[in-house]
C-alpha cells in the first residue's frame, strides 16, 4: 500500500507497537518542547503523529515546516499516549504515531476562511465565500457529515426500493415539456435550428411510460430542473426520490413510503423520535380547517376552530359582513398567550395580512375577564360561546380572522406557526409526520384567469366526484396525497388517470385544446391506448428530507455543489456567457445581457 494501511480513525490501543501508513490534512500542528504533534484528518477522523527532532532530525524538519491543510504521507509505529495526554473525544485518542517517514504530498495555500479542527465550534463564514470555495466549505466536518449522510440515505432507499421489486431506471434530461407547472430550463438544439429541448420538471410522463410498458414498479432518484423563484427549500435543480407503481391504490402507496420513511429514520437517525404512528392522515380541508396549512406542523396541537355560526350575526361589522359576503370566522386559541406583548401582536397581524387577511382581531382571558378591544361589540352571551368553543382559559388569547375560508384558514395557519415559534413549541427532536390527501383537483389561477391543475393534469380524479367533473370541476377532489414532516411537504403524489378519454375530458376543463393536448401529450395519451394499467406514484422532495433529518434549515447545507439564492453557482461562475461562435452554432441570437 503507498499511502495508507489505516484510515485517520482505526488505530486502537490493539495496534501498539505496529508500522502503520497514514496519509490525510493538516488540521492542527503543535510544537511542544522540541516535539511536533500533528492532527492528521480524512473523512473518517483524526490521527496524530508525533515528530521527534532526536529520533529522525530530517524528517523533524519537514514536520517544521507543515502547515494547516498540507496533505501529508507519515509512516510510523503506533505508541500510547502518556496516560494524561489521551484525549477520550477521538476514537485513535489512545494512541499516536512517532513517525519515522514523512513526505508532503501536497502543500496548501492559506485557506480563505479556517477549516476548523473537527472538534472545535464551527466558525461563521459567510455563505458566499462558502459557496465560492464549496471544495474547501466541504471539508468541514458539518458539511462532510451532511454529504456522507446523504449518500447513506440513497443507498437505504436503494436497498428498501430494490427488496419491495422495485427498478431503478434512469430517464433522459433532454426532453419535451412537462406542464408541472414551473418555468422550464430549455436546451437549443443545434441539429434542428429553432427547436429547443427541456429539461425535465420532474420524470412524470417518462415514468407513467413505463407503467404501460409493464415495468410493474420504478425508482429513480432523479433530477429536476426547475426555473422558479429561489427560496431557502428550493432549488432551480433539485433531487427527487421518484417511484411509480402499477395496480395499486392511494392506500397502498401511502403505506410504501411511509414503511420506507420509517426504516430510514429508525436506522440513520435513532434519535429522533416519530411522534405518530401511522401516520396521521388527513383531509387536505380537515388540515386546512384544523392547521390552516396543507402541510400541517403538527409536534403541536394548537387547533383552530370554526365560530361564523357564534358571531355570524353580531354587532362587529367586520365579522357579520366577513359572513354575510359567504366567508367564515376563524379562531386560535393560544395557551398563555395572554402575556403576549403588543409588538408581538403585531407582528402577527403583519403575518395574517401577508397571507391575505385584512386583519387580525383577538381578545385574552385575564383573572377571569375577558380583555380586548374588540369585546365591546358582543354580547355577553357571545363572548361566553367563544370562550366555550376556542376552550379559552385564563392566560390565554384568542385570534380571530374573518375572510373566505381559504385566507381565513391560512392566514391563521400561519399566526399558528409563529406562536409556536415565540413560545418555542418546535421540539427538533420529534419528528410528525402527516399524510394529506383529498386535494382539489383544479384550482383557479387569477393569472391565467382559468382552472389549473392542482397537482398536475394527470391526477386521477376522485371517482365519488366524476359525475360533476365537467359542471363543477372546482368541487372535485383529487386521488392525489402529500407527505408533511414538521411543517415541510416533504413529498407529493396521485394516482393518475389510465384512460385516454378521461385524461382528454381533464384537459377540456382545463381549456387545453385538442390539438394543444394533442402536441404536448400525444404521447400519453396515444400510449393510453394500447393497454395501460391502473397505477400511481409520489415524489419526495429528496433534499428537503434530508435537510430535515439533518437539522439544517436550508437545502442548500444538504446539496454538496448549490446554486445560490440567486440561481447562481459562484464556484463555477455560472451561468455565463459563451464564445459568440459557440452561441451561433446554437442558432441563438442574444438579444439582452446582464452581467452577474
Ligand atoms: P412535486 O412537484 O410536488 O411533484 O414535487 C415533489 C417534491 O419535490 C420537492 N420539490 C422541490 N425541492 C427542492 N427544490 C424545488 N424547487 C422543489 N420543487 C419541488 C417537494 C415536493 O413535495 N411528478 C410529481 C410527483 C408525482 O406526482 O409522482 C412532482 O414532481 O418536496
Ligand atoms: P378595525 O375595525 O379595522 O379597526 O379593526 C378592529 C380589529 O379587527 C383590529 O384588531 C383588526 O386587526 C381586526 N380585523 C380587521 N379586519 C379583520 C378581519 N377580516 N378578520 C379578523 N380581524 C380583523
Amino acid at each position: 500500500m503507498l499511502y495508507r494501511t489505516h484510515t485517520l480513525s482505526e488505530l486502537r490501543t490493539e495496534h501498539i507497537g505496529q508500522s502503520v501508513i497514514l496519509s490525510g490534512w493538516v488540521a492542527s500542528r503543535r510544537d511542544h518542547g522540541g516535539l511536533i504533534f500533528i492532527d492528521l484528518r480524512d473523512r473518517h477522523g483524526i490521527t496524530q503523529i508525533v515528530s521527534d527532532p532526536a529520533k529522525n532530525a530530517e524528517i523533524h524538519k519537514i514536520a517544521d515546516g507543515v502547515r494547516s491543510e498540507y496533505v501529508l504521507r507519515a509512516e510510523g509505529v503506533v505508541r500510547a499516549r502518556p496516560d494524561k495526554m489521551a484525549n477520550p473525544k477521538l476514537s485513535t485518542g489512545e494512541i499516536e504515531v512517532l513517525i519515522y517517514s514523512l513526505s508532503i504530498l501536497s502543500p496548501a495555500k492559506t485557506t480563505p476562511f479556517e477549516i476548523e479542527h473537527p472538534e472545535e465550534q464551527e466558525k461563521d463564514v459567510s455563505e458566499e465565500l462558502r459557496l465560492k470555495y464549496r471544495y474547501l466549505d466541504l471539508r468541514r466536518r458539518r458539511m462532510q457529515t451532511n454529504i456522507i449522510f446523504r449518500g447513506e440515505v440513497i443507498h437505504g432507499i436503494r436497498d428498501y426500493l430494490h427488496d419491495h421489486g422495485f427498478t431503478e431506471v434512469e430517464t433522459p434530461m433532454l426532453i419535451k415539456g412537462t406542464p408541472e407547472g414551473s418555468r422550464e430550463y430549455i436546451v437549443p438544439s443545434r441539429l434542428y435550428p429553432g427547436n429547443f429541448y427541456v429539461l425535465p420538471q420532474s420524470p412524470q410522463q417518462l415514468k407513467q411510460l413505463l407503467m404501460v410498458s409493464g415495468l410493474d414498479r420504478y425508482f429513480q432518484i432523479a433530477r429536476c430542473f426547475r426555473d422558479e423563484d429561489q427560496r431557502g427549500d428550493r432549488q432551480p435543480e433539485f433531487t427527487q426520490l421518484d417511484m411509480e407503481l402499477s395496480f395499486v391504490d392511494e392506500q397502498e402507496v401511502m403505506d410504501l413510503n411511509e414503511a420506507l420513511m420509517i426504516a430510514l429514520v429508525e436506522t440513520l437517525l435513532p434519535h429522533k423520535k416519530i411522534k405518530q404512528k401511522p401516520f396521521p392522515r388527513m383531509t387536505w380541508k380537515d388540515a386546512m380547517d384544523r392547521f390552516g396549512s396543507d402541510k400541517p406542523d403538527i409536534r403541536f396541537e394548537m387547533e383552530m376552530c370554526d365560530v361564523t355560526d357564534i358571531v355570524k350575526e353580531c354587532r362587529f361589522e367586520v365579522f357579520r359582513k366577513a359572513v354575510a359576503d359567504g366567508g367564515v370566522v376563524k379562531a386560535l386559541r393560544v395557551t398563555g398567550g395572554g402575556s403576549f406583548s403588543r409588538k408581538v401582536i403585531d407582528e402577527y397581524t403583519e403575518i395574517a395580512k401577508t397571507y391575505g387577511a385584512k386583519g387580525l382581531a383577538y381578545f385574552s382571558l385575564e383573572k377571569g375577564e375577558p380583555k380586548g378591544a374588540i369585546l365591546k361589540f358582543f354580547e355577553k352571551g357571545e363572548i361566553i360561546k367563544l370562550i366555550y368553543k376556542t376552550g379559552a382559559r385564563d392566560g390565554d388569547i384568542v385570534f380571530f380572522s374573518a375572510d373566505r375560508w381559504q385566507t381565513a384558514c391560512l392566514s391563521l395557519g400561519n399566526v399558528r406557526l409563529a406562536c409556536a415559534d415565540t413560545m418555542n413549541l418546535k421540539d427538533k427532536d420529534l419528528f410528525s409526520f402527516a399524510w394529506i390527501h383529498e386535494f382539489p383537483l383544479f384550482e383557479y389561477s387569477k393569472e391565467e384567469g382559468t382552472l389549473v391543475s392542482a397537482h398536475h393534469p394527470f391526477t386521477h380524479p376522485h371517482p365519488d366526484d366524476l359525475p360533476f367533473l365537467m359542471q363543477n370541476p372546482e368541487k372535485v377532489r383529487a386521488l392525489a396525497y402529500d407527505l408533511a414532516l414538521n411543517g415541510c411537504e416533504v413529498a407529493g403524489g396521485s394516482i393518475r388517470i389510465h384512460d385516454s378519454v378521461l385524461q382528454s375530458k381533464i384537459f377540456e376543463v382545463l381549456k387545453i385544446a385538442s390539438e394543444d393536448a394533442d402536441r404536448r401529450f400525444g404521447h400519453l395519451l396515444r400510449a393510453f391506448e394500447y393497454g395501460a394499467p391502473p397505477h400511481g406514484g409520489i415524489a419526495w422532495g429528496l433534499d428537503r428530507v434530508i435537510m430535515l433529518f439533518r437539522d439544517e434549515k436550508n437545502i442548500r447545507e444538504v446539496i454538496a455543489f448549490p446554486k445560490d439564492q440567486k440561481a447562481k453557482d459562484l464556484m463555477l461562475g455560472a451561468p455565463s456567457e459563451l464564445p459568440e461562435a459557440q452561441v451561433k452554432e446554437m442558432h441563438v441570437h442574444v438579444i439582452a445581457r446582464r452581467s452577474l
